[in-house]
């Protein structure tokens, strides 16, 4: 069942470019240009759910949340929407006021996660009492419609990752991620906030993503499965990144902690200096996600602070930019790639670095100690 795989997770990594090719197709007109009148994509959500919006809320629990991240990023910057998210476990006790036209989207792989689940009932019982309509602006984004998630909620975006069976969210992930250019996309095309020649550029972008992600994993996982030999004795990890990467450092530091026990923390290149850089010394890595675009001069300049600290420095940033290559003692290469688009890349060898770091140590990378694949009580 694992394809030759030694483990479920490094098998669901390898399924990812498939599964971004599924969303593609599920989400978008593949023929789309801007040439064309209609939406470039087909998610399905009626205008009772979608126009008007003056804020979108976004609720979910642990990679999920992450996902989130992304999307308020790609909802805020491209739609103009703004977007609050929020950790279902918190939201549950102290909800944000709502107004009519507040879209509420709730992000569960499973379908079945406690928090995310009362989250959302509280939420449809809050539209209730107020004025009819307003029922609509509920939507879930999961991996398995037929959970309990889809039948609380009026609304679905189906992720098309197929079942995930590591502990660890690898593909499922992505696919969330996918789902919410899917949405972003729709929105900006329905607020025209972008010219349809700047849609097209992104859906050319989108379309290239599978071979890129296909290229990252053929010519850089020997070279992080020899990397991760020089983390065996690692305690502490930090993972930087800015703008819409923020979340991806996120993510990087949550992948390694859940396998491989390791401690590990994702922020803001930009908060550093603001306290954790005190804990910066020559036996922290640090690993900086820096793409070209908006933040990536700063993003550089925050790493060489931790250089200063004698921190080893990785960098998941393209090859052939001197000024990165100059700054980092390791470098990652990902593909050149619009800055909104890049998540969807700088996430994979941070999941091949948790991975082969906790597979070096010989742990149960698909079954972490005190992990659940859902988490079913609050
Ligand atoms: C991380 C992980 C968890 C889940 C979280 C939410 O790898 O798997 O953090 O993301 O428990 O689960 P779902 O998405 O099923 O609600």
């Amino acid at each position: 069942e694992k394809q030759g795989f030694k483990h479920y997770m490094l098998k669901e990594i390898y399924e990812q470019p498939g599964v971004v090719r599924a969303c593609l197709e599920a989400y978008f007109d593949t023929e789309w240009s801007a040439a064309k009148a209609s939406s470039p994509t087909k998610i399905g959500l009626s205008d009772a759910v979608l126009d008007d919006l003056q804020q979108v809320q976004i609720i979910a629990c642990g990679t999920s949340w992450h996902a989130g991240l992304v999307g308020k990023y790609l909802l805020e910057q491209l739609a103009g929407i703004p977007t609050s998210v929020h950790y279902a476990s918190e939201y549950r006790y102290s909800a944000s006021p709502l107004t009519k036209n507040t879209l509420t989207i709730g992000v569960t792989q499973s379908g079945e996660t406690a928090d995310t689940l009362a989250a959302l009932a509280m939420e449809q019982e809050r539209r209730s009492t107020l004025s009819s309509g307003f029922e609509a602006r509920l939507l879930g984004i999961t991996n398995r419609p037929e959970s309990s998630l889809g039948h609380l909620v009026p609304n679905i975006i189906e992720t098309h990752a197929g079942i995930e069976i590591g502990v660890a969210a690898t593909k499922t992930f992505v696919a969330q991620v996918m789902a919410f250019y899917s949405l972003a996309i729709d929105l900006t095309y329905r607020r025209q906030a972008r010219s349809s020649e700047a849609l097209e550029q992104l859906l050319d972008g989108l379309r290239q993503l599978p071979a890129q992600i296909e290229l990252i994993l053929e010519s850089q996982e020997r070279y992080i499965e020899e990397l991760a030999h020089d983390f065996a004795e690692t305690q502490d990890f930090i993972f930087l990144g800015r703008g819409i990467n923020f979340p991806i450092a996120l993510e990087g530091a949550l992948k390694l902690k859940e396998i491989s026990y390791i401690h590990a923390e994702g922020y803001p290149a930009g908060e550093m200096k603001h306290g954790p850089i005190a804990l910066l010394d020559a036996k922290v890595p640090v690993v900086t996600i820096a793409m070209p675009g908006t933040v990536f001069e700063k993003v550089l300049s925050n790493a060489q602070e931790a250089r200063a600290r004698d921190a080893r420095l990785i960098g998941v940033t393209p090859m052939d930019e001197q000024e990165a290559a100059d700054t980092f003692d390791t470098l990652i290469p990902v593909p050149h790639v619009d800055e909104i688009l890049s998540p969807i890349l700088t996430v994979i060898p941070l999941q091949l670095l948790a991975y082969h770091i906790a597979a070096r140590r010989g742990l149960d990378v698909d079954q972490p100690r005190n992990l659940a694949k859902s988490v079913t009580v609050e």
